[in-house]
């Protein structure tokens, strides 16, 4: 079944197409990484599917329904983790926070407290748990942000930039957790400029440049089923696959003439 289906996706702003007829298929069950240089469309992409964009033209279904005709029934299954952890409620505890997603997603008080106190745990913030979210740290943010994801157990997660402000130890864990939620059926949707990480933990991969999808492959066929355009060599990394492919790949020479 497809998780997530978008197709002849576009966006502007103002004069500026950001998304050109994007295409883009996500089966149930995958883990799938957007890659893409800054500026290339991936945020822009994922306020769409969030429903917090209203885009140009180009169709949006997650697991066979229409965002656009089925807003409230279609994000009920939907989490997504912003690159900016915008979600959050500044001014409301991190206690607050979590206690107020699972009432909006109609948890009842016990499943909401038994999760709330595991998710402390796991992401060891207990001390912070009865602090205001305004003072936590960025690594906390994205950990309290993910939290109020996982409360509510939507089958389509999306993390935009997940690892940004992560320390060693949280990265290992979001990774074995990401696989986590595959191994319970999970979609996932993910960006990250970490571009080892994606190779790790992604089954497939699309590169996106100047709001268009440039590659697609499953992961494990990277190195063996393409070639370098310049080398025609196989890749040896998905990063010599970005460099080749994207825009960003020209490395200059003696740009910044005061240095
Ligand atoms: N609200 C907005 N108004 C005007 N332009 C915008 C807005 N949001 C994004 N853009 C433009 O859209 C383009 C794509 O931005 P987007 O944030 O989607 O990139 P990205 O691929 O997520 O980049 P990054 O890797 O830096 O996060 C950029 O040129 C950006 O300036
Ligand atoms: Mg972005």
């Amino acid at each position: 079944m497809t998780a997530l289906s978008i197709k002849l996706l576009s966006k502007s702003f103002g004069s500026q197409v950001v998304l050109d007829n994007l295409d883009l298929e996500i089966n149930q069950g995958q883990i799938f990484g957007l890659i893409g240089p800054n500026g290339a469309g991936k945020t822009t992409t994922i306020n769409c599917i969030a429903d917090l964009l209203n885009f140009n033209s180009g169709k949006i279904e997650i697991f066979g329904q229409d965002l656009v005709s089925n807003r409230i029934e279609v994000k009920k299954n939907v989490g997504i983790l912003f690159e900016n952890t915008e979600s959050l409620f500044e001014y409301l505890k991190g206690e607050e926070q979590l206690q107020f997603v699972g009432e909006i997603y109609g948890l009842d008080k016990t499943t909401i407290e038994t999760r709330i106190y595991e998710l402390f745990e796991y992401f060891n913030l207990e001390i912070f748990r009865w602090k205001s979210v305004s003072e936590y740290s960025k690594g906390m943010r994205k950990k309290l942000a993910l939290a109020s994801i996982l409360l509510y157990n939507p089958d389509l997660i999306i993390m935009d930039e997940p690892f940004d402000g992560l320390d060693t130890l949280t990265v290992k864990k979001v990774k074995e957790l990401i696989k986590t939620l595959k191994k319970n059926g999970k979609t996932i949707l993910i960006t990250s400029h970490i571009l080892s990480y994606i190779e790790d933990i992604t089954d497939e991969v699309a590169i996106i440049d100047n709001g268009k999808i440039v590659f697609q492959s499953p992961t494990k066929e990277i190195r063996t089923k393409f070639k370098n355009s310049t080398t025609n060599e196989n890749y040896e990394s998905l990063e010599e696959v970005f460099l080749d492919l994207t825009t960003e790949g020209g490395i200059q020479e003696n740009v910044l003439s005061w240095l």
